[in-house]
Parts: C-alpha cells; sequence; structure tokens
C-alpha cells in the first residue's frame, strides 16, 4: 500500500475506533461488536507497524505505549489546582453564602451542586487538540507527570472531539480519577485470590494505581475519570459563561462528566440538592464523599477571588462519614491459604451504616503501628466505601492505662511455625508451613468454592471438620471420602453428605481453568487460570510449559510464570495431579484456542536479526509464536515483517530491497498485542 493511501486508511480507521471508543466508555452505548472492533484495532496496528511514522502520540494505539518509568517527571501547572474549603454543616454553609453576598452585593447568585468524587484530582494538558501531559495534583503548583498513566483511562480522550475551527488551542482541563465500586471489589477479589494484600477502599487503589510505574499495569486497573473544570484556556478561545455550560463543552468535547448535577439560588434549594444527592449517591458506581457548591457564573467567580488555598466561591459540603465508637477487644490473627498472617479487629458489636459490625480488618502490622491501635482501645470504625469495616483511630483519652503497643507474633497462630516475609518490603508476613491445618483448610475451601471447582456442600463449617478429623488432607484425598466417613462428621445427615459426595462426582468434569484456579498456586487468580488455558491444550502440557513459554502468555508476568513453573516442579505436587488423574477429573481445555489460528500474528511469518533493546531472541520468538506468527530464519518474498534490533546486517538490506516491513522492538510487542 503506498503511504499516502496507508496515511488515509490509518486517519479513517483512528477516528473511527475513537468514535466507538467513545460511545464504550464515555456513554456507555457500545456501537460496536468485541470481534468488530479488534478487527478494527489490528488493522490499524499493521498499518503502523508497515508505516511507522504513521504512530502519532494520540493514536489509539498509544493507550499503552508507555514505556515503564523510574521515576514521574515533574509537572508545573500553568494555573495552580487550588482546594476546597470544606464543611460539615448547613448552618456553615448559610454563613458561606452569606460571605459571597456580602462580596458581590450588586448580583443574583444561582448555583451548582455537584457530586464530590472520591478520587484523585488531575489535571489534563490539551494542545491543538492532543492530550500532551496528564498531571496529578501535587501541592497544586506542580504534580507529577503521569502521561503514560492516564492516557491507559480510556474515558480520556487522546483527541479532542467535534469541529477543529473550535478546540482551542491550548486547553486544560481538571477532573477526579476514581475506580468505581464494582471494579475496586473485583480488583480486591483478584488480589486477595493471588494472596495479595487488598487496597483498603476505591480511593487508596486509584490511587495506588496511578502512582505505579509501569503503564501496562495501570490498564489493567478499573479507572474511570469526571471533569469538572478548567485550567489553563488559550485566549482566542470562547469560554462558556456558566460551571453548566463548561460542563455541557466538556460533554462535547468528549469528556465524561457527572451524570447529574443540580442548579439553585436560595440556601433551602441548596440543602434540598444536597441531601437528594445524599439519598441518591449509594445507587451511584463511583464513591462520593460529599457535594461541590459553585457559583454558577463564572465572571462572578473571578470577583469573588481566592485565599491562598482555595477559591472564595466554592465549597465542599461533606456527608458525615458513616463511623461509630467501639472497644476493640483483641486483635486475633487469621492465617489465609497462602498462609498469610491478616490481623484482625475483634470489636465490641456496634451498628453502623446499617449493620452490626463485630470485625474489622487491621489490613498488617505496619497499619496498626502507624495507627498505634491497641487492645482495650476504644476505636473508630468506619465503613470504608461502605464495604469492610475498618478502624480508622483511637480515643487516646479512653485508653487503657495497661495498653502496650501491639507487636505481631512472628509465629503462625495456628501452627506455631515462624513466619516470613517474601522480600524485605513485602508488608505480610506468611507462616512457611504449607502442612499448617489453616493453610489446608483454606486450600481446600478454595477449591471447593464457588468461583473455582464449584463443589456443593463445601463450605467453610465442612472442610473445618474434614480437615479436624483427619479425612483430607490435600484436595487430592476429597475424592477419596467415603459416604459413612463424611455421614459421621457433626450435624451431617445421610442425605447432605451424598449432596456433598454428588458435588464431587460433578466437578470431575469441570473445565480444567477452575482446576488450574482450584490448586491455589500463588498468583494465579481466575483470570490468570483462563489466561493459560487458553494457552494450553491440556493439563499435561501446561505442567511441562517452561518459564520462557510461561512468559509469553498474554496476562503471564515473570512473577506468575515463575510461581506456576515452580508449583509444578514440586514433586509433592505432581503426586497430586496424578491422583487427581486416577480419580478422572477432565484435564482438557475447553478454552483452549489454537494460537497460530486465532491470534494477531496468526499465520505470519516473521524474521528476527539484531539484536533487540529489552528481549532476548528466544523470547521474541516466544512472543511471535505465542501471538500466531511463525518464526523464520531467512528473509524472502514469503517474510511478512522482519524484527530488526542493533547490528542488523544482511538480512535488514534484503528486506529493504523486498520492501518488506521492518519492525522495532516496540512495535512488535504492539503487533503481538502486548
Ligand atoms: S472543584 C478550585 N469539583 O475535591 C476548585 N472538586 O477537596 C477545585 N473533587 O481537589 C475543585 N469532586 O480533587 C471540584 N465536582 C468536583 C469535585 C472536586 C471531587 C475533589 C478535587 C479537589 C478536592 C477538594
Amino acid at each position: 500500500m503506498s503511504f499516502a493511501k496507508a496515511n488515509k486508511r490509518h486517519a479513517a480507521l483512528a477516528e473511527e475506533i475513537r468514535r466507538h471508543d467513545h460511545a464504550y466508555y464515555v456513554l456507555a452505548e457500545p456501537t460496536i461488536s468485541d470481534p468488530d472492533y479488534d478487527r478494527l484495532y489490528r488493522e490499524l496496528l499493521h498499518l503502523e507497524a508497515a508505516h511507522p511514522e504513521l504512530v502519532t502520540t494520540d493514536s489509539p494505539s498509544q493507550r499503552v505505549g508507555g514505556k515503564p518509568v523510574s521515576e514521574f517527571p515533574e509537572h508545573r501547572h500553568a494555573v495552580p489546582m487550588m482546594s476546597l474549603d470544606n464543611t460539615y454543616s448547613f448552618e456553615e454553609l448559610a454563613d458561606f453564602q452569606a460571605r459571597v453576598e456580602k462580596l458581590l452585593p450588586e448580583a443574583e447568585l444561582d448555583w451548582t451542586i455537584e457530586p464530590k468524587i472520591d478520587g484523585l484530582a488531575v489535571s489534563l494538558r490539551y494542545e491543538n487538540g492532543s492530550l500532551v501531559v496528564g498531571a496529578t495534583r501535587g501541592d497544586g503548583v506542580s504534580g507529577d507527570d503521569i502521561t503514560g498513566n492516564l492516557k491507559t483511562i480510556r474515558s480520556i480522550p487522546l483527541r479532542l472531539e467535534g469541529d477543529p475551527s473550535s478546540i482551542p488551542k491550548v486547553l486544560e482541563v481538571r477532573g477526579e480519577v476514581f475506580m468505581s465500586k464494582a471494579g475496586f471489589e473485583k480488583l480486591n477479589e483478584k488480589r486477595r485470590a493471588e494472596g495479595e494484600e487488598p487496597f483498603a477502599n476505591p480511593r487508596n487503589a486509584a490511587a495506588g494505581s496511578l502512582k505505579m510505574l509501569d503503564p501496562k499495569v495501570v490498564a489493567e486497573r478499573p479507572l474511570g475519570v469526571f471533569l469538572y473544570g478548567l485550567g489553563e484556556v488559550s485566549t482566542e478561545a470562547t469560554v462558556p459563561d456558566t460551571q453548566v455550560g463548561v460542563l455541557d463543552w466538556l460533554d462535547q468535547l468528549g469528556f465524561p462528566s457527572p451524570e447529574r448535577i443540580w442548579t439553585g439560588r436560595t440556601h433551602d434549594d441548596l440543602v434540598a440538592s444536597i441531601n437528594e444527592l445524599d439519598t441518591d449517591r449509594h445507587e451511584l458506581d463511583y464513591e462520593t464523599d460529599g457535594a461541590v457548591i459553585k457559583l454558577n457564573p463564572l465572571a462572578l467567580r473571578e470577583q469573588c477571588g481566592a485565599t491562598a488555598k482555595a477559591p472564595r466561591w466554592a465549597i465542599a459540603y461533606k456527608y458525615a462519614a458513616e463511623q461509630a465508637e467501639t472497644v476493640l477487644k483483641a486483635i486475633t490473627v487469621q492465617v489465609g491459604r497462602t498462609g498469610a498472617l491478616t490481623p484482625v479487629a475483634e470489636l465490641e458489636p456496634v451498628f453502623v451504616a446499617g449493620s452490626t459490625v463485630s470485625r474489622a480488618t487491621l489490613h498488617n502490622e505496619e497499619e496498626i503501628a502507624r495507627k498505634d491501635i491497641r487492645e482495650g482501645d476504644t476505636v473508630i470504625i468506619e465503613k470504608a466505601g461502605e464495604i469492610i469495616p475498618a478502624v480508622i483511630e483511637v480515643v487516646l483519652a479512653k485508653r487503657p492505662a495497661e495498653a502496650e503497643p501491639y507487636k505481631l507474633s512472628k509465629k503462625c497462630p495456628e501452627c506455631g511455625t515462624a513466619a516470613s516475609k517474601a522480600t524485605e518490603d513485602d508488608v505480610v508476613w506468611r507462616c512457611a508451613n504449607p502442612d499448617c491445618p489453616a493453610q489446608v483448610r483454606g486450600r481446600l475451601e478454595h477449591f471447593c468454592a464457588r468461583g473455582a471447582m464449584d463443589i456443593e456442600g463445601g463450605g467453610e463449617v465442612l472442610v473445618k471438620q474434614i480437615v479436624a478429623r483427619g479425612l483430607a488432607y490435600d484436595v487430592g484425598e476429597l475424592y477419596r471420602l467415603k459416604l459413612e466417613e463424611v455421614a459421621s462428621l457433626e450435624r451431617m445427615a445421610e442425605k447432605s453428605a451424598q449432596n456433598f459426595l454428588d458435588g464431587l462426582q460433578d466437578s470431575k468434569s469441570r473445565d480444567l481453568w477452575r482446576l488450574v484456579f482450584g490448586l491455589g498456586i500463588l498468583h494465579v487468580g481466575a483470570g490468570v487460570a483462563k489466561a493459560l488455558c487458553r494457552h494450553f491444550r491440556d493439563l499435561d502440557e501446561l505442567m511441562h510449559a517452561t518459564e520462557d513459554q510461561l512468559v509469553a502468555i498474554d496476562d503471564v508476568g515473570e512473577v506468575i510464570a515463575q510461581s506456576v513453573y515452580r508449583w509444578f516442579s514440586d514433586p509433592d505436587n505432581r503426586q497430586l495431579i496424578e491422583v487427581l488423574r486416577k480419580a478422572g477429573l477432565n484435564f482438557e481445555s475447553a478454552l483452549y484456542q489454537d494460537a497460530a489460528a486465532a491470534g494477531p500474528l496468526a499465520g505470519k511469518s516473521l524474521v528476527l536479526t539484531g539484536t533487540l533493546p529489552n528481549l532476548k531472541r528466544h523470547e521474541a520468538a516466544a512472543k511471535i509464536e505465542a501471538a500466531g506468527g511463525k518464526v523464520v530464519g531467512s528473509v524472502s518474498k514469503k517474510t511478512d515483517y522482519l524484527v530488526a534490533g542493533e547490528e542488523a546486517g544482511s538480512k535488514l538490506a534484503k528486506a529493504e530491497k523486498l520492501s518488506i516491513p521492518v519492525l522495532g522492538e516496540a512495535e512488535l510487542l504492539r503487533l503481538c498485542g502486548d
């Protein structure tokens, strides 16, 4: 294809992809099926691979194009990012209104009331319609340049929508990045399944995600954004004259903005809107911790001015946190299936936000030390994110004289084995004994769980008894249980015992990914298990895979690959697999997709030459194969791509002679869908 033709097709494709992204991520109204979208996207990547000069920074292919960084550069905001004054009472809100009325005695005031989204403030700078910098608020004067991370948020347009003549040369927009409640739950579930520490609330999860140095990891996090204001706007632009107008304008430019805002004039109007938002906000899929009241006409705002920290024309009304005071009776330690020791607060039961709370997570030892939480303390608890109850702080005035600083015992409370950390800066201590009864129970429960082998009746209570009575020690032994053994357990009628055995029988035909997930391999959650089972035909193929083969799979990084490889190298685990095979469990993967037929490089043949910046030759080859491509030794007319690194020699010359597209490492990775 000639360059001119490729250029034209590229522009059309990019435009179409942008339109579908906007429909899907901003309007939540998809306009295309996933496979059709993938086809467009892949065509764009192929074009860019053949004509690298088409890769602009705002191409849809550049969402995850950013390289990992060692630290974020500083970004100085063209217009400082201010904070807001807070209030918790309607009296203070009335005082605020009175202050503004005094500043603007002539004007008739009207206000907007918006949800205060509990996330992280960011600023996005567009020049000539393209996103050039995205930064955190930092201290308001300068923040971190996290452009690579922000680009991965699909609802952030990389290029503004609308008539190019109406787009300002410079436009800075401000808003809040957040994690949806549903996304947060899912992420934490995954983290727990993979033996990682869950996040305390969606805000921390969003903040933690944006701080990560590798955009590829950020891209996996379910982040969203709402834009609610402006920073620098170049002078030639016509800016709307009210907040309502600004939000409309942002909407037209392709930004997501809060789905509902209110306007009002009187104090009673404000109170009514704030109360309405308070009732409705629990239904929203993102966390809100208040309402932001802003003067609607922008010209009047300027007349009000600002204090050192916050504008005088806006205020945040914060909803009272759903908190309660209670006594922390004791700190116990739970042992998870991966051996992780998690301290738990045993509380005097207390009613908060609609239910009785008697336990709260304390996360880890560092968290306890930071808040200096001691047994016997009176504490304030809160249902953080309305989801997991957490201990917020200690009421020091009520601390008993004899209360001692808490020290997490470095011994497993179940089996007494010394605990250890995987790495020096890990915050999680783990019981090092794989035979620890708590770990054994945890593994069996996990295996039986609905998300894994889905074995009817295999809940916590039954598993506890099975382990306590020594009836089963690993998941293989579950399949050897006899009816009379199960029926002899407490509160087990013969019928429920039979149900459980039937459940075990049914589980033998489950799809392989459920078994792989159920085995409880460290870092292998359901998503990774599925990725493995798409790649390998059966358990034997997976079991014999090398680390290189594993790393080449989408969604499998080095840590996971190593963990999987180690697990299957352990003779005890291999023996377990043989027991499961004899018991008749299904080892075939129904998810298996012949990569050669389905991958983005299906049917393509590639030649490797020279030294690539990061990938070793065998790693590059594994990636190509995983994407369905074939690596061949020499360049011919049949070669689809040459992958060339430093010091490429005659192969490069030959490819150029034959007009075969030449790829660098980055383009190769993109083509492989990495
Ligand atoms: S306006 C100069 N509007 O709350 C005005 N802020 O406590 C600046 N926030 O730093 C902010 N939702 O991170 C505004 N609808 C909203 C908001 C909002 C959340 C955050 C923002 C700000 C913080 C101040």
